[in-house]
């Protein structure tokens, strides 16, 4: 049994997508377990890119790829990647791409709310990608969602909108002064998504089970990161799910047992989108020849990511929180070329070193980096496949990254095509 979580260690956007692409090749199975299309990752399909922000990207390679009842799913977006995909000769028939029976749905009201609370709070904002995804949490915890299995159920799907509908609008029309929406034409919308993707639902912890007996290699794959988790990112500038290893279980209705493995992925800096505090932050040249070099735009909003240091206090938390078994090491190319390098390896907070996130933002904005510099490297190394053949300061740089979270690097990024990347441990295994 080989069955891989792969998270996200910092803020998100920390390259994933390239590696669920490189590992769904050993994997049978790749599915999603939280999140919606608030996450996006660019693929290439015949030298076209195409950003996917719901289907996960092992389609590509054929594998079977389930979207879990953790996520959630507006129906609109996913039928527009699903019609993009097959137009590109990708086949995402119910045979391939299968929906968690249980997965919410994100609805019209749901992205309308999240605006305009956005909106309200000006200058107070949590940076929302505007997707809906917190509003649709929101009914999930206060039961009063709406399921794949009611949207695919005529009657139920309407009962379900016109119960809530009046209140929805009432919030919308009289607290946020913003416009409202009439139930008949979301019915109407809405019963057509239903019809197309009806073929696609799933018990999705049957289908996992029978999958872990047939000896199938699971991918599970996180969206975000671990500081944007619900519970133990930097809240309230977080997203509305658990972003961490242990919500692949739930996500996807598999019990612990069935995780042989844990992937983190860290990027080689740190980046942030959106607001919130983020101790490591560069507010200089150096920072703006990363964001530059790196190409830091947002898969989903295309808002300027934030740049900083590698930030290991970040990285000792994440290890706690997902217990990886290996690191995956995403653009190290970009780093070539500085002056120095830097790694945070602590916090200075009220005149102590402190080797923990604080809960209160109000500490965590006042906690000060504490650093370690190192010569950088002048090579490209993009072109490099094996770790040996990497220059000394690269590979004190990793060695560095290992001893302070002892966890070992697994596989190293150092370009976006899928052939730079150096593996030293297949974490399939
Ligand atoms: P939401 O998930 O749209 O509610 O946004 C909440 C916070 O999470 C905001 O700061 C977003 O910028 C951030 N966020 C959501 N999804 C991603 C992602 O895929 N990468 C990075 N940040 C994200």
């Amino acid at each position: 049994m080989s069955n891989i979580v792969i998270i996200g260690t910092q803020w998100g956007d920390e390259g994933k997508g390239k590696i669920v692409d490189h590992l769904a090749e050993f994997a049978d199975i790749v599915v999603r377990f939280q999140g919606g299309n608030n996450a996006g990752h660019t693929m290439v399909i015949k030298g076209k890119q195409f950003i996917s922000h719901l289907v996960p990207s092992g389609i590509l390679q054929g594998k079977k790829c389930y979207l879990g009842n953790g996520m959630v799913i507006d129906p609109d977006v996913l039928i527009e990647e699903m019609d993009e995909l097959t137009k590109n000769g990708i086949d995402v028939s119910p045979e391939k791409l299968k929906i968690s029976e249980k997965a919410h749905i994100i609805m019209p009201y749901h992205k309308m709310l999240d605006k305009a609370r956005e909106e309200m709070k000006g200058d107070k904002k949590i940076g929302t990608t505007g997707r809906g995804i917190g509003p649709c949490y929101e009914d999930k915890a206060t039961r009063r969602g709406i399921r794949f299995v009611d949207l695919i159920d005529p009657n139920v799907f309407k009962e379900k909108v016109n119960a809530i509908i009046e209140e929805k609008n009432f919030y919308l029309k009289d607290f946020l002064k913003s416009e409202t929406i009439n139930p008949m034409h979301i019915i109407d919308e809405y019963s057509n998504y239903a019809k197309r993707l009806a073929p696609h639902a799933v018990n999705i912890s049957v289908a996992m089970s029978q999958g872990i007996k047939k000896n199938n290699k699971i991918l599970f794959e996180g969206a975000q990161g671990t500081h944007l988790d619900i519970d133990h990112g930097t809240y309230p500038y977080v997203t509305s799910s658990n972003t961490v290893a242990g919500n692949a279980c739930n996500g996807a209705g598999v019990g612990p047992k069935d995780i042989t493995g844990v992937v983190g992925i860290v990027k080689a800096y740190t980046t942030r989108v959106g607001a919130g505090p983020f101790p490591a932050e560069l507010f200089d040249e150096i920072g703006d020849r990363i964001q530059e070099k790196g190409a830091e735009f947002g898969a989903t909003t295309g808002r300027r990511r934030r740049c900083g240091w590698l930030d290991t206090v970040l990285l000792r938390n994440a290890v706690r929180l997902n217990s990886p078994t290996g690191f995956v090491i995403t653009k190290l190319d970009v780093l070539g070329g500085l002056e120095f390098l830097k790694i945070c390896t602590h916090y200075e907070f009220q005149g102590k070193q402190i080797d923990e996130v604080p809960a209160s933002l109000k500490a965590l904005a006042e906690c000060k980096p504490v650093y370690e510099t190192f010569p950088s490297w002048s090579e490209d190394i993009s072109h490099i496949r094996k770790y040996e053949d990497l220059p000394q300061n690269t590979k004190n740089y990793l060695k560095r990254i290992e001893e302070l979270t002892d966890v070992p690097i697994q596989l190293i990024s150092v370009g976006p095509g899928r052939e730079e990347t150096i593996v030293i441990e297949n974490p399939f295994q």
